[in-house]
């Protein structure tokens, strides 16, 4: 019979919508997963595409079914259970296979992995995958990390299953080992900031201006055909204007206001932590879901404090409108700028050289965080693909010139009428401290050098580090 593409292994939700995938655009694949019954479920609803699926049942029979060099994707729980499948793995394979851990994984643990097999004639690829179960079924956007032979390898398989974006596939190899899953990771910092966002500009249009939720939705709907187009503003509208068939009320007025998270987020933020790169609006937007999940806290400190009346709404409220459009965009524009300083400084720390330009291209389709801006971003990386950072390119000093006097509105909106917009308040800070030429630091220095004698450089330039102060008085004489 003749041999696989490729392999995969975890036939879950998103292992199974990626074999069809895989199948439906041509390739040979070989799946197995731990329970036979699954293997035989998934390949008993393939139909058509069954021709190109071999169904395993034992490791031994699913390695040998695939071409060496052999790629097999590993789609299986993050963490412990992907080293327990990588060592059973081993025994059957030969010189030149590659593991490949499609999960969500922590750069970290690709890192060690990748590591562990330098030394051994097989390799191993960490691969972000982003697009949700729709996008593995139909086009993910991918990021792939690990040598550059091993990517030759998987080139074609992957670029067939992309999505694409006019006809440019939304996969690409970023760089060695980590690269993929740590671009994967900030990604997602990035998706939490944008749906953290979001979210708060809900709750000034819900509790500011009573608006319903089928209201809002038309909100979104129309700022979706604009510059704010995007999956997630799209999804927004969408479940917004759904109806609970129980209730009959909107749907999302039947949901508890706790967000869940699995970790990729807060990655993101010990990352950029780790690197010294401010990323205010992420980190807000972390700090923003482990809040919401303290729900009877929150509810005991309403109960003694109440809360504050919230501000006359604006009296031209279409204008407020356009002023919450501006100020989401403005925000986006931070968030999106501080996510890929993170990348930059990761790319030189780890010598990945990631290339900014196209990290922006694969993630204008299949991704979570899709959208139109996307496409502007790639446009004003691919200019100045060295650029400190996004916002001092030309085409987005102009936007943020543009929309941050809306963002400055919105926020002190908010602030006047106790509505909590962390995200949104951190993009705008970081905005005013980024761009201020002489900040207030002088005087944390001044404190620093006071209890620790740390020393401080002068604005004359003077060869004088301390000031005249504790032991610091000697500096002086
Ligand atoms: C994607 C998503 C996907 C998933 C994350 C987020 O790019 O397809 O990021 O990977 O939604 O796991 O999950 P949490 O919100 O649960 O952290």
């Amino acid at each position: 019979m003749e041999q696989a593409e490729i392999g995969l292994i975890g036939l879950g939700v998103m292992g199974s919508n990626l074999s069809l995938n895989i199948a439906e655009k041509g390739n040979r694949i070989a799946v197995f997963n731990r329970s036979p019954e699954a293997t035989r479920t998934f390949f008993a609803e393939a139909g058509d595409l069954q021709g190109q699926i071999i169904p395993c049942e034992t490791l031994e029979q699913f390695v040998a079914s695939i071409r060496p060099p052999r790629p097999i994707i590993i789609m299986i729980k993050a963490g412990e259970p992907v080293d327990q499948q990588m060592e059973a793995l081993k025994p059957y394979l030969s010189a030149g296979d590659i593991m490949i851990d499609a999960g969500n994984a922590n750069f970290r643990d690709t890192m060690r992995r990748f590591d562990n097999l330098k030394d051994s004639d097989l390799t191993f690829i960490g691969m972000g995958v982003s697009g949700g179960e729709e996008g593995a079924r139909n086009g993910p956007s991918i990021m792939v990390g690990g040598t550059e032979e091993s990517w030759k390898r998987v080139e074609k398989v992957l670029t067939s299953i992309s999505a694409k974006f006019n006809d440019d596939p939304c996969v690409a190899w970023l760089g060695e080992n980590g690269a993929g899953h740590f671009v994967k990771t900030i990604h997602n910092g990035i998706e939490y900031a944008d749906m953290q966002m979001i979210a708060e500009i809900y709750g000034i249009l819900r509790d500011g201006l009573g608006m319903s939720a089928p209201e809002i939705g038309g909100v979104f709907g129309k700022w979706n055909a604009g510059r704010l187009n995007s999956y997630l503003i799209e999804i927004s509208e969408t479940v917004l204007k759904a109806t609970d068939p129980i209730s009959h009320k909107p749907m999302v007025d039947m949901i508890v206001d706790r967000a869940g998270q699995k970790g990729t987020g807060k990655w993101s933020v010990i990352e950029a932590q780790n690197m010294g790169v401010a990323a205010t609006a992420i980190e807000a937007a972390v700090a923003g879901r482990i809040l919401s999940s303290q729900k009877s806290e929150r509810e005991a400190a309403e109960s003694i404090f109440g809360l504050p009346k919230t501000a006359a709404a604006p009296a031209d409220r279409a204008a407020f409108l356009d002023d919450l459009e501006n100020a989401l965009l403005a925000a986006k524009i931070g968030a999106y700028a501080q996510g890929f300083a993170v990348m930059s400084a990761a790319s030189d720390e780890y010598g990945w050289n990631l290339p900014m330009p196209t990290i922006a291209k694969i993630w204008r389709a299949g991704c979570i965080i899709r959208s139109a801006f996307l496409d502007e971003i790639t446009s004003a990386f691919t200019k100045d693909p060295g650029v400190a950072n996004l916002i001092v390119t030309p085409a987005f000093s102009q936007m943020v010139k543009d929309t941050d006097g809306a963002l400055r509105r919105v926020v002190s909106y908010a602030v006047n009428s106790g509505l909590p917009v962390p995200a949104l308040a951190s993009a705008l800070s970081y905005f005013d401290a980024y761009r201020r030429g002489r900040g207030t630091a002088n005087l944390i220095q001044a404190q620093r050098d006071f209890f620790g004698a740390h020393g401080f450089d002068r604005v004359d330039g003077a060869d004088k580090h301390h000031g005249p102060w504790g032991s610091g008085l000697a500096d002086f004489t």
